[in-house]
């Protein structure tokens, strides 16, 4: 596996690419999707990149979780073929003035101003770097696949966003990166929001016995989210000073 800092070094040539976007911070969500790639692309590219414009809390990015030497051994072990890791000035040089604004960001966009505008703009400059074929993202992101297969669609964009089921633990936690700043207790609690949304699912009215499933734990939104091909049941949820989200699949088929 190459690791590749620059964008000008990166000489990916003619083959079919699926790009994996992350932040790092790997687990077998992300595993599942280099290896969905791996199964349907002559090259596979990683990016690396803890996007900074993408959050909304300045804590939350000062505690997000780094460890490349990490990260790059998984992604080797699955089998991808390019670590795209630039550092923040390669993709955003100090007079940076250009974004991707969507307009229609739903729920967890409205709770997190800014965000989805981060996370478009930076997809479409991989995109624009990388040339994937197709690029994947897990379903506990449901929002942020639907996001970003609009701006494929609204701005012809020559690629397929694949959408990946999510990959839970063994107690139904949605495998996250943040799920390592809870502690034993608050894991126990964050276990009312997986237990709610499953047990929703078939509920003539899901957001209403979403809510009475909580359990105690207060949720920023619960919302049916219309993701074109599909329909999920999504909420957010803090646990202590984590933020959860979570969703499960009312209709349709993500992929
Ligand atoms: O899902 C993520 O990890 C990020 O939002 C992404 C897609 C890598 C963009 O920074």
């Amino acid at each position: 596996m190459k690791v590749v800092r620059g964008i000008a070094d990166l000489h990916l040539g003619t083959a079919e690419i699926g790009l994996v976007p992350t932040m790092g911070a790997l687990h077998a969500g992300h595993r599942s999707l280099f290896r969905a790639a791996r199964a349907e692309n002559d090259v596979v590219v990683a990016s690396l990149f803890v996007n900074p414009v993408q959050f909304d809390e300045p804590s939350d990015l000062a505690a997000y979780p780094r460890d490349e030497m990490r990260d790059a051994a998984i992604a080797e072990e699955e089998g991808v073929d390019v670590l795209f890791a630039p550092g923040p000035d390669e993709l955003y040089p100090p007079d940076f003035a250009t974004w991707i604004d969507v307009e229609a960001v739903g729920a967890e966009g409205a709770a997190r101003p800014g965000h989805f505008r981060g996370v478009a703009t930076v997809c479409v400059k991989l995109f624009n770097i990388v040339r994937p074929r197709r690029a994947y993202f897990g379903q506990k992101d449901a929002q942020q696949s639907a996001v970003l297969r609009r701006v494929v669609r609204d701005l012809n964009l020559p690629l397929e966003i694949r959408v990946m089921p999510t990959v839970r633990d063994a107690d139904g936690l949605a495998l996250s990166s943040r799920n390592v700043r809870l502690t034993a207790d608050e894991r126990e609690q964050a276990l009312g929001l997986p237990r709610a949304l499953q047990a929703a699912a078939g509920a003539d009215d899901p957001v209403a016995a979403a809510r009475a499933g909580l359990n105690g734990l207060h949720p920023e939104y619960i919302e049916v989210v219309d993701l074109g091909v599909a329909t999920v049941l999504a909420a957010a949820v803090r646990v202590g000073t984590t933020r959860l989200i979570d969703n499960v699949l009312l209709e349709g088929d993500l992929s």
